[in-house]
């Protein structure tokens, strides 16, 4: 194995914090009909703050990729990981900027209250299920997808690790050398 070139400091803490908040996210997704009917909406807004605090740090990482390019593929890489590697990651990219979108328009369409705690955004819109509806079901679908597609690239960063033994999981590792 040649030497591994690793991610920066910045990227490592962007890439595990938004890891850790899309399986808070989600997790809290997937609990919303399990919550007993007077929880639900405080839920919700946990739910909706944690996602807007994800599509914040996506925004955060976009401008900070700008000036911190990733560092080049290993060149033990194969070339159905060098083929896959771009799409997936645009597609994670893309998968965590439209969900939230859907997910603010079927929460403010809901006619429900961002409640951050020291105040309250209220668009003050009435709850109209013709939109709040499609966009709710949109959010859903698209939220399983980013799951599919995120377990697989973990899988994926796991096979490289474990089986190929090129490294490429310790280029994001956080305690690495
Ligand atoms: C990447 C970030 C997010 C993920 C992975 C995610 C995931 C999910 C999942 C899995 C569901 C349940 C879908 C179903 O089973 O039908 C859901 C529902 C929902 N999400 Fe998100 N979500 C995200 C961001 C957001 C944001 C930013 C907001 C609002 C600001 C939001 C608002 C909602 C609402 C209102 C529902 C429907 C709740 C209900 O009334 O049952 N989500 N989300």
């Amino acid at each position: 194995m040649t030497n591994i070139v690793r991610y920066d400091r910045g990227a490592i803490g962007f890439h595990w914090i938004m890891a850790a908040l899309v399986v808070i996210v989600g997790v809290l997704g997937l609990l919303h009909d399990s919550w007993p009917k007077g929880t639900q909406s405080f839920w919700i807004n946990i739910h909706a703050l944690c996602g807007l605090a994800l599509w914040a740090l996506l925004l955060a990482r976009f401008w900070w990729r700008r000036r911190h390019p990733p560092p080049p593929l290993p060149p033990e890489a194969g070339g159905l990981s060098r083929a896959l590697a771009r799409p997936v990651q645009l597609l994670l990219y893309a998968l965590l900027f439209v969900i939230p979108v859907l997910g603010i328009v079927t929460f403010i369409w809901h006619g429900r209250v961002f409640d951050f705690g020291l105040f309250k955004v209220d668009f003050e819109v009435q709850k109209n299920r013709a939109i709040f509806g499609p966009t709710e079901d949109i959010h859903g679908y698209l939220a399983y997808t980013l799951f599919t597609v995120a377990g697989l690239h973990a899988l994926a960063a796991l096979w490289h690790q474990f089986v190929r033994r090129d490294g490429l999981l310790s280029r994001m590792w956080p305690a690495g050398r």
